[in-house]
């Protein structure tokens, strides 16, 4: 690292949270509604989308920066076919410590050996149910939750860590909390909680609609004992919690009921090599058209240092006190 960066709240810049595509073969209710995302919709272009050797060219501007972290997402990232090897490129970035995918599961049985091998050090896996019928009610009717598990196998067999994450909508699914923390108790795999949020514009989020953490904590205690832990470093998303009778974990992601905006220090890339600093923002900085004009890499670098030293982002919080923003880029865009 030769440079550093710190934004206006004094938070360093740390993870880079890239999408790989803004598309993906579910239609979670809460992310991609299949009434918008259905025939026609119009994703991205193709030749918008950065190319490997971009995306590559970028994390090594970002890693100048101080970023350690990089974690690869989508809409389904899964779903982009040149992914093994760009895996297998940015782990090969000196200063990122730490490569990590953000996926749905469905199509981990074929691609988690080859992951691993080109360098990736974990997944996490979203699954809100464990019943096929709930599952499909969060899914938009696509998937089943049996090949979700089979990619979480065929990543554990891989040699990858998992983790996995439950989305709570009230009304949908909170019926699962209970066999869902059992199951993942049982595997002795971390299962983390995350409150429905705001993204976006077309999931129609209502307040109600939240499960809030206190309640899922509620839920959970009825069952098992369990105890805080720590965080693991300055700026962790989820809450964690150990039961008291295994080593094993769970979490919570409060960003409706207990923002974590503070120590946020997430950037993230679009598809289309945007660089957003918030999940809820409206507007992103175009990195691509710097990328394309074959300018040299310290001049990108200096870029998003400035970009990142004018940041003021703290969407969740201010949420909390009544202010929202309107017109958000969608999370099937942005990543989660
Ligand atoms: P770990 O490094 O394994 O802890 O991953 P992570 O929790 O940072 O990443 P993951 O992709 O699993 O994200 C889990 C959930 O946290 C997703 O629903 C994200 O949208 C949410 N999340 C991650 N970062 C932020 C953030 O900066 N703000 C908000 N509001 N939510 C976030
Ligand atoms: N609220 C909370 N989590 C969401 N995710 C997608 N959309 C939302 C939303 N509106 C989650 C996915 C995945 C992670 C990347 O983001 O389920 O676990
Ligand atoms: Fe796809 Fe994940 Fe969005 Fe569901 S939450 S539609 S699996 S990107
Ligand atoms: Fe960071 Fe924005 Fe999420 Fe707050 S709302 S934690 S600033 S991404």
């Amino acid at each position: 690292m030769n440079k550093s960066a710190t934004d206006k709240l004094g938070r360093p810049i740390r993870d880079l949270r890239i999408s790989l595509t803004d598309q993906c073969n579910f239609r979670c209710s809460y992310c991609m509604p299949k009434e918008v995302f259905g025939p026609g919709y119009a994703f991205l272009p193709q030749k918008q989308l950065l190319g490997n050797d971009e995306v590559v060219l970028l994390v090594r501007a970002f890693a100048k920066l101080g970023i350690e972290k990089v974690r690869l997402t989508g809409g389904e990232p899964l779903l982009r076919k040149d992914l093994v090897q760009l895996v297998h490129d940015i782990s090969d970035v000196e200063g990122v410590r730490d490569l990590s995918l953000t996926t749905n599961g469905s199509l981990l049985p074929r691609y988690a050996k080859q992951l691993e091998k080109a360098g990736l050090s974990r997944i996490n896996v979203s699954l809100d149910s464990l019943n096929k019928e709930v599952f499909q009610k969060m899914a938009g009717g696509r998937g089943d939750p049996k090949s979700v598990i089979a990619g979480i196998d065929a990543s554990l067999e891989a040699g990858l860590s998992v983790k996995t994450n439950m989305v709570v909508r009230k009304g949908v699914n909170e019926s699962e909390i209970v066999p869902m923390v059992s199951y993942f108790r049982d595997r002795r795999i971390t299962l983390r909680f995350i409150e429905y949020m705001d993204v976006g514009n077309t999931n129609q989020w209502k307040l109600d609609e939240v499960y809030p953490a206190k309640k899922i904590l509620d839920t959970i205690s009825s069952h098992y004992d369990f105890e805080p832990v720590d965080p693991g470093y300055r700026g962790e998303v989820a809450a964690r919690y150990r039961y008291t009778d295994i080593p094993v974990e769970f979490g919570l992601i409060n960003s409706i009921t207990k923002p974590f905006c503070s120590d946020c220090n997430r950037a993230r890339l679009s598809a289309d090599g945007k660089l957003y600093t918030c999940l809820f923002a409206s507007d992103g900085h175009d990195l691509k058209a710097l990328v394309r004009s074959q300018i040299d890499e310290e001049r990108i670098v200096d870029t998003i240092s400035k970009i990142w030293m004018n940041r003021h982002d703290r969407y969740s919080e201010k949420r909390a006190s009544g202010i929202q923003d309107s017109n958000k880029i969608e999370m099937s865009y942005i990543g989660g």
